[in-house]
């Protein structure tokens, strides 16, 4: 008797402690290294690293330092609103708030291995959302061409022999009116491509950059050559955004990160709050069980 109470207590703190704590974070890092090997559009200064100092010192510490310059828009990077738009946020403007949310990412890779220039439709983040449900407030939509296994390759990257002329490039992008739904329809934070820039070269300069003035226009920032998205489920992730929080900043680096389990339902307050209140009562019975024996 005594024994069946004692392992019937034990299953009951067991499965307690599984339903109440919640699971640990997974991180994912949607970041390329930032170095000499990082891909830059032609004519902006290129990655200038310089050690300072690097050594052990006379106290007998060992102790480095470097410098650092770079083109604010190259490698894994933001656009702050002001790169396109006459008064928009600059860097350190952006509220903190801008720099989380949902993450929704749309795989169109197999698309895009047909035609090299595919462009993201209102028809694909339909699609999505039939399947997924609508995207989200604040969500962060990631699209996920494929495109990332050419990195960091110039020629592989912007798909040309000739990596410092613009006019000669040929990658994905998503198209104006996808950019537009995204900016009228829905309420989203900011919108990633997993290459150099979601406007198709072929029609950035002669069009006006479309995509860029619409989205930041609204204020919704532009991730550029976000790594590794297929580590991404569709939906569920939250994205953190990190910035660098330059002053006066028309965009910069950022360390964006792709965090797992803190969406989902079990990790809820409010349903943790619940189960919790069911376990009491299960508990309490057994208590008044036992105590009426
Ligand atoms: C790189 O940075 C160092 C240190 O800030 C500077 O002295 C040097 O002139 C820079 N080189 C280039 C090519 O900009
Ligand atoms: C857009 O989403 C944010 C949360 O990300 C919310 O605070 C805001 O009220 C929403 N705006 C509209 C118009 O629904």
């Amino acid at each position: 008797m005594a024994s069946s109470l004692v392992r019937s207590l034990v299953t009951l703190a067991a499965t307690m402690t599984s339903l109440v704590t919640s699971k640990p974070l997974e991180t994912v890092d949607l970041t390329y290294v930032l170095g000499k090997d990082a891909v830059f559009w032609p004519g902006q200064p290129p990655f200038n690293f310089t050690i300072i100092l690097r050594g052990r010192q006379p106290g007998g510490y060992w102790f480095e330092v470097n410098a650092f310059g770079l083109g604010e828009h190259g490698g894994t990077h933001f656009d702050a609103p002001a790169h396109f738009v006459q008064g928009g946020w600059r860097a350190h403007q952006i509220p903190s708030s801008r720099l989380v949310g949902p993450g929704v990412v749309v795989n169109v890779a197999d698309k895009v291995k047909g035609n090299a220039e595919y462009e993201l439709t209102t028809e694909d983040l339909m699609n999505w959302e039939e399947e997924y449900g609508r995207i989200p407030d604040g969500a962060v939509v990631l699209m996920n061409s494929g495109w990332g296994s050419r990195y960091p390759d110039l020629e592989k990257v912007f798909n040309t022999k000739n990596p410092k002329d613009p006019t000669t490039f040929r990658f994905p992008g998503v198209h104006r009116d996808a950019a537009r739904w995204l900016a009228e329809e829905r309420n989203i934070t900011a919108l990633g491509v997993d290459f150099p820039s979601p406007d198709t070269p072929r029609k950035s300069v002669a069009a006006g950059y479309p995509v860029h003035t619409t989205l930041l226009g609204k204020d919704i920032l532009i991730l550029e050559n976000v790594a590794y998205v297929n580590k991404l489920p569709p939906r569920g992730a939250t994205i953190i955004i990190g910035t660098v929080k330059l002053q006066d900043g028309s965009g910069g680096p950022a360390r964006i990160l792709g965090l797992l389990g803190i969406d989902d339902a079990s990790g809820s307050p409010q349903l943790r709050a619940c189960r919790l209140t069911v376990l009491l009562m299960v508990l309490f019975s057994i208590v008044r069980k036992v105590v009426t024996l």
